[in-house]
């Protein structure tokens, strides 16, 4: 969501003059986009902060005017006042619901305010305030449809962070999408802290759900593949699942974060489900879509987790099969329920199951990689690759594929057949001459 919120950033300075610059040396504003989800992040930032202090004085001792720096996103909206104190070398701060408001903020300093604060969650839509601008279209790209969360699962920031959960209306998404498309986008990744918690209002005010948003975006001429992330089991839906089976253009992959395998830890941390029951959606949704392959987040060394509790976690892997999975030792966000629990689990426990979990998921992710070799898949063509006359696509399952192929084929799915693998990214060739779309 960050590539997207900072993508939203760009289009709003764009009016005003700015373009993009490779790297931060002589940049006339550095925005630090930040993320607030795990332990260390702050420091980051106060750490990257001393980096940009430097380019900053040495800019102005080249006589080259100033450097504006601002922190954005969910570290700046937890830190507020506090980042402007600790590190005065940052113009501005901004939350996550305000960088619409980017012109008057700049406004501000120029008029001379030393500083600029804004961390509110305003009443006015964001994505209304933002301009509408014709972008050069990736064909593969992201939209968001619904932000924050209510979940309150016990290590989570995000429902302090970003709130409470939003939806934006189903006909200014659709107008968005129809944009995205017309300007060469073939594939949508719906985006939300909870997407799956979407209950959009159409225009006669009724609150639809997910599956029913990606079955009206599938009858979009010119778009070809949706992906929606991330989601939380609760929020499956019956619509939800039989989109998976009826929507052609609904991707087979699905990331489904489980957190844990022990149903006490899932207790613990308010997921609201048991392992069996995520088991069971698991097998639900398969049902109804047999190529579909999972990912997962993982949470090792939550409190009180025991050696039996993380066998458990184990178990839960080994029972589903993942393509793919992020895993995580356990952080204790201060405000958050985890972090006062007692039984905190001692690093060097932590980072020995975490070790153990990767292994296992590498291997599973190795499995499923190498099982593509010999198949023949749908390739949306994104960018040329390194080689002369070759370029890079996405399989459904979000592998970097190379194959020798025309340039014009960019932005456009064509039939491919696999025949080579490396631990990333797969090699194929075209199949025949046939273009899919
Ligand atoms: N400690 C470790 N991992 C966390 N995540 C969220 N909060 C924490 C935390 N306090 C992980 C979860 C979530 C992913 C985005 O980050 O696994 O799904
Ligand atoms: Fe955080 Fe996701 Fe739980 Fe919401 S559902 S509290 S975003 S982990």
């Amino acid at each position: 969501m960050n590539v997207y919120d900072s993508d939203r950033m760009s289009d709003v300075l764009t009016p005003l003059g700015y373009e993009l610059a490779p790297d931060p040396e002589g940049a006339d504003m550095v925005i630090l986009n930040t993320c607030h989800i795990r332990e260390k992040a702050a420091e980051k930032v106060y750490s990257e902060l001393g980096r940009i202090r430097e380019l900053k004085a040495a800019k102005a001792a080249q006589g080259n005017g100033a450097m504006v720096v601002a922190v954005a996103g969910c570290v700046a909206q937890a830190e507020g006042e506090e980042m402007i104190a600790r590190a005065p070398v940052v113009d501005m701060v901004f939350g996550p619901q305000s960088y619409h408001r980017l012109p008057e903020m700049i406004a501000k300093l120029e008029g001379g305010a030393k500083h600029v604060l804004d961390t509110d969650f305003p009443v006015e839509d964001k994505f209304d305030a933002l301009p509408k601008v014709a972008r050069k279209a990736s064909p593969a790209a992201f939209l968001t449809v619904q932000e924050g969360c209510d979940k309150f699962c016990t290590f989570c920031v995000v429902p302090y962070t970003r709130g409470a959960e939003f939806s934006r209306p189903v006909a200014k998404i659709m107008a968005e999408a129809q944009k995205m498309v017309a300007n060469g986008t073939r594939e949508i990744t719906l985006l939300g802290q909870n997407v799956n918690a979407f209950h959009g209002a159409d225009e006669s005010g009724q609150s639809q759900g997910l599956g029913q948003l990606i079955t009206l975006l599938a009858e979009l001429d010119g778009l070809e593949r949706i992906r929606y992330m991330t989601s939380h089991p609760r929020d499956m839906d019956d619509a939800l699942i039989a989109a998976h089976g009826n929507v052609q253009k609904l991707m087979p992959y699905l990331h489904l974060p489980v957190q844990s395998g022990s149903d006490k830890i899932l207790k613990a941390m308010n997921r609201q489900h048991t392992g069996e029951e995520y088991q069971k959606l698991v097998a639900r949704i398969r049902g109804v879509r047999n190529d579909l392959a999972l990912s997962s987040d993982f949470i090792v060394g939550f409190p009180g987790e025991t050696d039996q509790d993380f066998e458990d976690t184990m178990q839960l892997i080994r029972d589903v099969k993942y393509a793919q999975a992020f895993s995580f030792k356990y952080s204790p966000r201060p405000g958050t329920p985890g972090a006062d629990m007692k039984d905190q689990v001692p690093e060097d426990v932590k980072s020995e199951r975490l070790q153990r979990l990767q292994a296992l998921v590498n291997e599973q992710a190795a499995d499923f990689h190498g099982s593509m070799a010999g198949q023949e898949m749908d390739i949306l063509f994104e960018k040329p690759g390194r080689h002369d006359g070759q370029l890079i696509g996405r399989s459904p399952y979000l592998q970097p594929v190379h194959v020798m192929a025309p340039d014009h084929l960019i932005g456009q799915i064509a039939r491919v057949r696999i025949t080579t693998k490396s631990t990333n990214s797969l090699g194929g060739e075209l199949v025949g001459a046939r273009e899919v779309a």
